[in-house]
């Protein structure tokens, strides 16, 4: 298939094009960033220029690409500073999600796109009550904390729009396995604490896994939601001493609900300490993925080693190191 692959020069980006083109597909992949271009053309795709936002340049670009289908990646979160408001932080994403997502689905309609793909997120979405581990059947969270309406109703938004056009959406886990994930720099420095018990349940998903299941999800095509999390949600206690010693970083610390409300506020806390995982039993099931990295245990040590054995000292950010 022609594929037009919107934000082909991020973190998960570039581990698609590889495997799209792997899978004797041709690939149209924008970029952002001054100086992206080369990237996508090392990566095996066409590349082109394209702000997700101007509604006109999306159709443009769509209109003479072609393609046969559309893969959404695009987000704005490289380099941004988590505080506590969410909505402040992923302000230009929830507008990607939004905006985005609806200026290429009006681009993919008039151009006969048949098939179209996007990026939605699964960890702290669910109703935090209830078991820990949540189906793509099971309720969001229908009152989310004050700082993350505005981040949780963009990605709903995307669910909705892009399923009801009959396209999927896929809700990753927390994405790891490049040298610059988000995590890696607080819990480097020990910024990244096991809050209160510990008991929040997170789901994660090595970026290659993420690429694999996105080429499946092209090619089974209908309309759906699919969590795109790997085999072991898990709770922090578990999992944050775990990714430490995979950084060669100093055990997490810890620290009673109360203090943590106060560092990080309470939306922060009520999420990171009540959220719940998610299954990927349906994306095995109908999508039939499986997974290099079924658990975050080897993936860790997988991704970061050679950051490890650098001894803590940073190893080139653009390059991903979990293959
Ligand atoms: N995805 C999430 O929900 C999430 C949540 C929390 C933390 N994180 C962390 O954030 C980091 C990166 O996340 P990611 O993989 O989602 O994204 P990413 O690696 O930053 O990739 C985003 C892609 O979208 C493109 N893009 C940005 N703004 C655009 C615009 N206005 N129009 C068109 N394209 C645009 C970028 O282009 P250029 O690169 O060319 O600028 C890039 O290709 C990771 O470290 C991850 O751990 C992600």
């Amino acid at each position: 298939m022609r594929v037009f692959v919107a934000g082909a020069s991020g973190a998960i980006g570039s581990r698609l094009v590889p495997q799209l083109i792997d899978q004797g597909h041709e690939v149209i992949g924008t970029f952002r960033s001054p100086g992206n271009a080369e990237r996508v053309r090392a990566l095996g795709g066409q590349p082109v220029a394209l702000d997700v936002l101007d509604g006109r340049a999306v159709r443009e670009a769509v209109l003479k690409a072609e393609p046969e289908a559309i893969i959404h990646q695009a987000t704005a979160l490289a380099a941004v500073r988590f505080g506590r408001s969410l909505d402040r932080s992923f302000a230009p994403t929830n507008r990607l999600r939004t905006e985005g997502t609806d200026a290429l689905l009006a681009a993919a309609r008039e151009a006969g796109v048949r098939r179209f793909v996007a990026q939605s997120f699964a960890s702290y979405r669910y109703a935090r009550e209830g078991g820990p581990v949540k189906t793509e059947d099971d309720p969001l969270d229908p009152a989310p904390p004050a700082m993350a309406l505005k981040t949780n109703a963009a990605m709903r938004h995307l669910d909705e729009a892009v399923t009801s056009a009959g396209g999927i959406a896929l809700r990753y886990g927390g994405f790891y396995g490049a040298a610059n994930d988000g995590l890696v720099r607080p819990v480097r420095k020990r910024q990244f604490p096991v809050i209160g018990d510990g008991g929040g349940i997170s789901s994660f998903v090595h970026l290659d896994d993420a690429a694999t299941a996105t080429v499946l999800a092209l090619g089974h095509g209908g309309a759906g939601l699919y969590n795109i999390v790997d085999d072991e949600p898990a709770p922090m206690s578990e999992w944050l001493p775990v990714l430490a010693e995979a950084l060669g970083a100093r055990s997490p610390r810890h620290v009673p609900l109360w203090l943590a409300r106060l560092i990080a506020g309470k939306g922060m806390v009520m999420m990171a300490a009540g959220s719940r995982g998610a299954s990927n039993a349906k994306a095995k099931q109908e999508l039939g993925w499986t997974l290099r990295y079924p658990s975050w245990r080897q993936g860790f040590a997988a991704a970061y080693a050679a950051a490890a054995s650098a001894d803590g000292r940073a190893s080139d950010p653009a390059r991903g190191v979990g293959s």
